[in-house]
């Protein structure tokens, strides 16, 4: 695969920050294409059970594919910022398996044929952040942002939601006490 694709882009884990309202803290949740385990070690340090899996064995003990594992016995969810190249597949599999599911994807991931009858016959729920998330691509070095040049969404099904749109924001800063003599 090309230096540098999407399909490698690693996630900062405030990407998390929308979806922790809406992930009950009792859910074992898949994500199904961990890389390097951003997103795994994330949702571990807010106290949920999580399995991370990955195609590739430079990232996990064993291959599993998404496109054609059996789910891992007692998930509850499906979470990851797929390869973008595998859009289709990733979105059809997730509503093959009927389980809630929230993908990382493009905007421009509400174009074309094949997602638009895949979201026109299941339906599909966004959560929308206020800003571009900064990937850390394969050349990410500690210390230095890499660039975000496309806006990304939470795609999500069969989590109930229950409107098409949410425009996340993040809670304003609590003042600081000031303590009076
Ligand atoms: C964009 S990276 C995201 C990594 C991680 N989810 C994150 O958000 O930081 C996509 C990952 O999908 C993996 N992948 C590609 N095809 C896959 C497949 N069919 N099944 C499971 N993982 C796959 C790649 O090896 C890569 O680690």
């Amino acid at each position: 695969m090309r230096a540098g694709s999407p399909d490698l882009f690693q996630t900062p884990p405030e990407a998390l920050d929308p979806l922790y309202p809406l992930l009950p803290r009792d859910w074992r949740i898949w994500e199904c294409a961990c890389g390097e385990g951003n997103l795994v070690r994330a949702l571990e340090g807010h106290g949920y059970s999580v399995i991370g899996t990955d195609a590739s064995t430079d990232y996990a003990a064993e291959s599993t594919d998404f496109l054609s594992a059996d789910p891992p016995p007692g998930i509850d969810c499906i979470l990851t910022n797929p390869p973008f190249s595998l859009k289709d597949d990733f979105l059809s599999r997730c509503y093959e398996l009927g389980k809630p599911f929230a993908l990382l994807l493009p905007l421009t991931g509400l174009e074309g044929l094949r997602r638009q009858e895949l979201f026109r016959r299941h339906g599909v729920e966004l959560v929308l952040m206020p800003r571009r998330l900064h990937f850390q691509t394969p050349n990410f070095t500690e210390g230095r942002k890499s660039s975000s040049w496309f806006a990304t969404a939470w795609y999500c099904g069969f989590m109930g939601i229950g409107r098409s749109l949410t425009f996340w924001q993040p809670m304003p800063a609590q003042p600081a006490l000031e303590l009076v003599a």
